[in-house]
């Protein structure tokens, strides 16, 4: 790699390889991003015109590229399209450490427990405006809020409109592994920078 790149790294299964690895990269495989993942038809209010910019929304910003099994790595499941990820993307420096923190794409659908059942269309909104979570944390950068901080507000809320009115989906993604801890499902390191 002479020039500048940026690289998709994936750890297969970290847990059962040996402790101490002289190259950092030794446990990782380059991979390819997978197709791009279309956003599902809503389960209600398909015909609503804020449902449909919602949608339309949601193609354009990728969301379904991190919060859908198989988008990151694999081929994507369309039966859980925006119901989160068994893939993770590491939020830690693989190189630095051996067991990096990895966070996991959370369930979008309207499920009660597993998904954002319990989320208002403003506690969407803001999410996706400001960063700020439900309880008034910060979501994570990886989740590219700063993106999207300019969408205009009544996007954001037909972004919310239009995900709690997909079919609620069970599918739970794997909870946020700290630093130090083996990842209990895969995950995904973006982002290697070489200057020359
Ligand atoms: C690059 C990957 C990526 C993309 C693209 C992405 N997200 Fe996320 N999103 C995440 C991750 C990772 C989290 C978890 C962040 C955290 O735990 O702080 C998350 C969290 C969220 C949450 C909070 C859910 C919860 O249960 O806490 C919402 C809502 C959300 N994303 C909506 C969206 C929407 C809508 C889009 C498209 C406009 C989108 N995301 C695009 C990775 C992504």
């Amino acid at each position: 790699m002479r020039r500048l790149g940026l690289c998709l790294l994936a750890a297969v299964f970290p847990a059962v390889l040996p402790a101490l690895a002289a190259d950092p990269f030794e446990d990782f495989e380059p991979v390819e991003n997978a197709l791009v993942v279309a956003a599902p038809a809503p389960a209600r209010d398909g015909d609503d015109p804020v449902v449909q910019r919602g949608r339309y929304l949601v193609n354009l910003l990728g969301c379904a590229s991190c919060h859908t099994d198989g988008a990151l790595i694999g081929a994507p499941e369309e039966a859980r399209a925006l119901a989160g990820s068994q893939v993770g993307i590491a939020i830690s420096d693989p190189m630095r450490v051996r067991y990096p923190a990895v966070v996991y794409p959370p369930n979008l659908t309207p499920h009660p427990t597993a998904g954002l059942g319990n989320w208002s269309e403003e506690d969407i909104a803001r999410l996706l405006r400001e960063g700020m979570s439900r309880h008034g944390g910060r979501a994570l950068p990886v989740m590219p809020w700063q993106s999207y901080a300019r969408l205009a507000e009544e996007d954001a809320v037909a972004i919310a409109r239009y995900l709690q009115r997909l079919a609620p989906n069970p599918h739970r993604a794997p909870a946020q592994v700290p630093e130090g801890e083996p990842a209990s499902a895969p995950y995904v390191h973006v982002g290697l920078y070489q200057r020359r």
